[in-house]
């Protein structure tokens, strides 16, 4: 059987990463695909324990190396219990933030360093990167005034984080473009949803001719 493609989506707060996530599932479920859609951290009972450990606003004084060991922790459990088997099965998933989040975050700004975030991921996921990453790149300023308008959605303790922090996460997503573009296509968050959903479907329209799923 064809093991399935991996996916991943990523962007700062406030990108509309996961109304773009659950609309790309479903074109991409027209196009043929057998699609599932997970999230990081979490996606499965362990992972979303931790994820509940590492968003608590109470923990505000945890460290920066443990705050990017129990994401990677959080990921390697989500990975062997989740990702490994849908992709095995010849399923496909799209997952909403993966590594490159905690290269950005962790790695980036919080000044752990992008290599040294990435080795510890790299033990946890055995090197399997997506095959194809999408990054939806906002102005932070644009992406936290629309999460603020938005009071539906939950503040996490990350959320709480200034301003400069979230232009330090974009400045690491970019770093990140230039490292690996071959995986990661940047994509103008800051246009109307719809708008960015048509630059979404162009990229996955390629990636799936490239294949040969689409003619
Ligand atoms: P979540 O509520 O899922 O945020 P969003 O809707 O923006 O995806 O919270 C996840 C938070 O964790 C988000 O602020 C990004 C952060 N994060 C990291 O710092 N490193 C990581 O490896 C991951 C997966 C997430």
């Amino acid at each position: 059987m064809q093991r399935g493609y991996f996916f991943s989506a990523e962007g700062g707060e406030g990108a509309g990463k996961s109304s773009i996530v659950s609309r790309l599932s479903e074109y991409l479920d027209s196009r043929g695909l057998e699609i599932i859609t997970s999230r990081e951290p979490g996606g499965i009972a362990i992972a979303e324990q931790i994820r509940s450990v590492i968003l608590d606003k109470e923990n505000t004084e945890m460290d920066g190396r443990t705050e990017a060991l129990l994401y990677a922790a959080a990921r390697r459990q989500h990975y062997v219990e989740k990702i490994v088997p849908t992709l095995n099965e010849g399923k496909s998933i799209i997952c909403d933030r993966f590594i490159d989040s905690s290269l950005a975050y962790q790695g980036h700004a919080r000044g752990l360093g992008i290599d040294k975030v990435l080795s510890i991921n790299e033990f946890a996921i055995e090197d399997v990167f997506p095959d194809l990453t999408i990054y939806l790149d906002i102005d932070p300023e644009v992406g936290l005034r629309r999460i603020n308008e938005n009071a539906d959605r939950e503040i996490n303790r990350l959320d709480l984080e200034s301003l400069a922090f979230h232009r330090k996460v974009r400045e690491g997503y970019l770093e990140l473009v230039r490292r690996f573009p071959a995986r990661i296509v940047k994509i103008n968050a800051n246009q109307k949803m719809d708008e960015v959903f048509e630059d979404v479907k162009q990229v996955f329209d390629r990636f799936l001719v490239s294949m040969g799923k689409l003619s």
